[in-house]
């Protein structure tokens, strides 16, 4: 993603109120604490401006989201977005992946969203791609009994990737598609890269995993 760098990102993130969280220690008791009410929390990773979960929020209104993200500048427009909506379902934080185990209670997410996450095409960066088998041990953790990943990518070789990681540690995969938008899923709430790769005619790629 192309960041212009965001003038006053700290300013415009902390006059987004109590949609920003911006100490991680209030997620670690109870996620659910930092909203209205006790319901299943989502979490996306990698929510990048926020077109997904402000749709998501609306959609919703039922569940609570959280999103993050680990680059501020994107953070800002994400948050911006989520503030202009009128839900209260949405917290939004500045946080990298790597680090959820330690900051969320072990089964305080029922699902985790990774929407067109980096695809780290080098063989030796796999480890950071978000469906490695390190960072399902992170979701484990921190996911209910039969929590639940959904993941969308625009990328064959992070999905057959991702495909074998879910499998091989014995998630179980359902509504595998490798075109969306033939598969008759919805609702589908389209992302910032989905639209541009959907557009370029690349197939979108999705999968759900669950804790067995
Ligand atoms: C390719 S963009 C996709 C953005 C958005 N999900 C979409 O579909 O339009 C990936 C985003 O994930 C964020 N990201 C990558 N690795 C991350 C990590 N370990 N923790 C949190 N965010 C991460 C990046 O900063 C970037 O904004």
């Amino acid at each position: 993603m192309r960041n212009r760098h965001k003038k006053h990102a700290k300013e415009r993130l902390d006059a987004c109120g109590e949609t920003v969280v911006h100490s991680t220690a209030l997620f670690k008791d109870n996620p659910s604490a930092l909203f209205c009410s006790n319901a299943p929390v989502h979490l996306e990773i990698g929510c990048g401006k926020g077109d997904f979960i402000c749709g998501m929020a609306n959609l919703y209104p039922e569940i609570n989201f959280i999103a993050i993200e680990r680059v501020n500048d994107v953070l800002v427009t994400a948050a911006e977005k989520v503030k202009g909506l009128s839900v209260d379902n949405v917290r939004l934080c500045r946080l990298d992946a790597a680090v959820l185990a330690d900051i969320f209670p072990k089964g305080s997410i029922e699902r985790i969203y990774l929407n067109f996450s980096d695809p780290w095409l080098k063989k030796r960066h796999y480890k950071r791609r978000l469906s490695h088998n390190g960072f399902l041990q992170i979701y484990k953790s921190i996911l209910t009994e039969n929590g639940s990943v959904f993941m969308k990518t625009d990328n064959n070789n992070l999905f057959e990737f991702s495909l074998l990681e879910f499998q091989n540690d014995g998630w179980r995969l359902e509504n595998v598609t490798y075109d969306l938008y033939k598969s008759g899923f919805e609702p589908n709430i389209v992302t910032e890269y989905e639209k541009r790769f959907s557009s370029q005619g690349i197939k979108i790629k999705r999968l759900e995993a669950y804790v067995k």
